[in-house]
């Protein structure tokens, strides 16, 4: 059911010396995919091919909704396989194609940029880069491309990747708030995660992205200081799930708490688990942020496991939980 034919093989894709004076621009593109199937989750690396580190500083998507349904990029330590393209479906649990599955990344994923429908190309702020290569936990740059139906032409979706050598002052970085659990048949949950900031550290959060599949209903993320909830950013996971600026500027340090929430409906005869294809669910919220200096967030994952288990009043004793929590405003 699932196959799919790879036009051109190679296209001998490598690290690209194109120097415009400024930024060094890298393509990381499908070399000519022809989906049979629907929803079909395809993967392609590339080497960051430096022996000095490079910044990474914008995204140019290449991509239309009549074709790509998404596009993740991420940099990973080892890509999920030494193929040109592999399939790296999360939701897919169907293996019938001719594509190895794989994950993503084999070690250390690293979200990097998402695009979705009509998603214009992403510059980080002034003098923020992704740090790449070099000595960094990302030798490889990976896009997931998500095919939603066959096509009738080889499709080349991907991105151009705009960097440079040059240091910039400041690193850009992602956390990730994430749970476990389940959701009852025809109830709603909030499935919730907290996590106390430990680290010496200035985060400046200026982008995030929430995740879940069809029964997520509003994604909200917020920094926790004196009892006081401020809103990192809010909202409905049916819109295009990609990088939005965040809402209120805000700066995360030692001592704060971060939280996140994922509020569910489920009309359906059966129990929803936390899980990895479509008919599981996810509860993801991804915060980009910047440092100055060098140092990022070295524990980057706040995970809880989430309902039944977890909740913030009864596991982590947080309340003046905002009471618009779960209503999307603007
Ligand atoms: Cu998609
Ligand atoms: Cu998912």
């Amino acid at each position: 059911m699932y196959t799919a034919l790879v036009a051109v093989a190679l296209l001998g894709a490598c690290w690209a010396r194109i120097d415009d004076g400024q930024l060094e621009d890298t393509e990381l593109r499908m070399p000519g995919i022809q989906p049979n199937s629907d929803d079909l989750y395809l993967c392609t690396a590339i080497k960051v091919d430096s022996q000095e580190p490079h910044y990474i500083v914008g995204f140019t998507p290449h991509g239309s909704m009549k074709t790509a349904h998404h596009m993740l990029l991420y940099g990973c330590l080892l890509p999920g396989s030494q193929k040109k393209v592999w399939n790296c479906g999360e939701m897919q649990a169907d293996k019938k194609n001719s594509f190895e599955s794989a994950p993503v990344c084999s070690d250390g994923p690293q979200i990097m940029y998402a695009w979705a429908r009509d998603a214009p190309e992403l510059n980080l702020p002034d003098g923020v880069g992704f740090k790449v290569g070099g000595e960094t936990s990302v030798q490889y740059m990976v896009v997931q491309v998500h095919y939603m139906h066959p096509l009738e032409a080889p499709d080349f979706s991907g991105l151009t990747l705009h960097s440079t050598p040059q240091p910039q002052p400041r690193l850009a970085g992602v956390m990730l708030m994430v749970t476990g659990g389940k959701i009852g048949k025809h109830t709603t949950e909030d499935f919730e995660t907290a996590c106390y900031i430990d680290e010496n550290i200035k985060m400046h959060p200026f982008a995030y992205r929430t995740h879940t599949h069809k029964h997520g209903k509003v994604v909200s993320g917020y920094r926790i200081r004196d009892g006081e909830w401020t809103l990192i950013g809010k909202k409905d996971p049916q819109l295009p799930q990609m990088f939005y600026n965040v809402q209120n500027d805000l700066i995360i340090e030692k001592g704060d708490t971060v939280a996140a929430r994922c509020h569910m409906k489920n009309d359906e005869d059966r129990d929803v688990y936390i899980g990895a294809t479509g008919a599981d669910e996810m509860c993801n919220f991804y915060m980009m942020y910047w440092v100055d200096g060098d140092d990022l967030l070295q524990d980057s994952t706040c995970f809880s496991p989430g309902p039944p288990y977890y909740h913030w009043k009864e596991s982590a004793g947080l309340d003046n939980v905002p009471e618009d929590i779960n209503e999307l405003g603007n």
